[in-house]
């Protein structure tokens, strides 16, 4: 999704629906008051003023201008300090050994190299500094249909446009081979109960155009697979699983 008001709006209802994991990846990340901690991909500064609100110094650091201005209002909103940096997070324009704290949300899915923004944040963590990452699994996604076929292959197109889809369980292997240490990691598994819950998150019919359309499923097949879902969920009876988060904690070794 491009940087514009369609991701702000995106954004203000993934925080909404995202509360009690961001809470957890907080609490885990065990920073303190007057610690410095580091959010790349900041966006449009929901956690700036959470980590700001508990005392730490947070610095903010995304490429778009517009949640940068977000993030800006945000703060001022709160009458917190703003401490904003217009840079790319594959190249960190700070000294090493900065930070207390990283955190890194739902932005690995979307970068060119993981590895590179993970050995970045490694540099500018000082010694024994802990970092916290949230991403999706958009590649766990699993339906229940009579058509177990079809299900699998509309499952298998969801999230395609995202350059690292599968990033929630490469997370702990990209950790350790960026230098990390007591690497934890939790998975929020998320059961959806009817097609309209669903489609806050995901798009079965954008995932079925992209299966027919690019010829991994007959057309009619993919349609008759949205129509049972749709039944299905007309009946009470639609059951649907996706991994939403997997939180990831780890430090630089001291
Ligand atoms: C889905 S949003 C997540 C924002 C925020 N972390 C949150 O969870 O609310 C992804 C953010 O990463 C930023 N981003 C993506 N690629 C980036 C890059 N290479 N360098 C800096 N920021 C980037 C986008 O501009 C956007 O603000």
């Amino acid at each position: 999704m491009t940087p514009g008001p369609e991701l702000l709006r995106y954004l203000d209802e993934a925080h909404r629906g995202l509360l009690v994991p961001k809470n957890v990846m907080r609490a885990g990340l065990a920073v303190g008051p007057g610690h410095g901690i580091l959010d790349l991909g900041c966006g449009a500064g929901h956690e700036l003023v959470e980590l700001e609100s508990a005392g730490c110094r947070a610095f903010g650091v995304d490429s778009s201008s517009v949640m940068l201005e977000a993030s800006r209002l945000r703060l001022e909103a709160h009458g917190l300090p703003v401490r904003l940096v217009h840079a790319d997070v594959h190249d960190l324009p700070f000294a090493d050994a900065t930070f207390a704290g990283c955190r890194i949300e739902r932005v690995l899915q979307h970068v060119r190299d993981p590895a590179t923004v993970l050995a970045g944040a490694h540099r500018v963590l000082r010694p024994g500094g802990s970092l916290a990452v949230l991403e999706p699994d958009w590649a766990s996604v699993a339906l229940a249909s009579a058509d177990t076929e079809a299900a699998r292959v509309v499952a298998d197109a969801v999230g395609s446009h995202i350059p690292h889809r599968q990033i929630g369980r490469d997370l702990r292997r990209l950790l350790i081979e960026a230098g990390f240490t007591d690497v934890r990691t939790e998975t929020e598994l998320v059961v959806y109960s009817s097609l309209t819950e669903l489609s806050h998150v995901i798009s079965l019919e954008r995932a079925a155009h992209v299966a027919w359309s690019g010829g991994l499923i007959a057309r009619e097949r993919a349609e008759a697979l949205l129509r049972e879902q749709l039944a299905l969920s007309e009946a009470g009876a639609f059951h649907a699983t996706f991994q939403r988060t997997v939180i990831a904690w780890a430090r630089r070794p001291a």
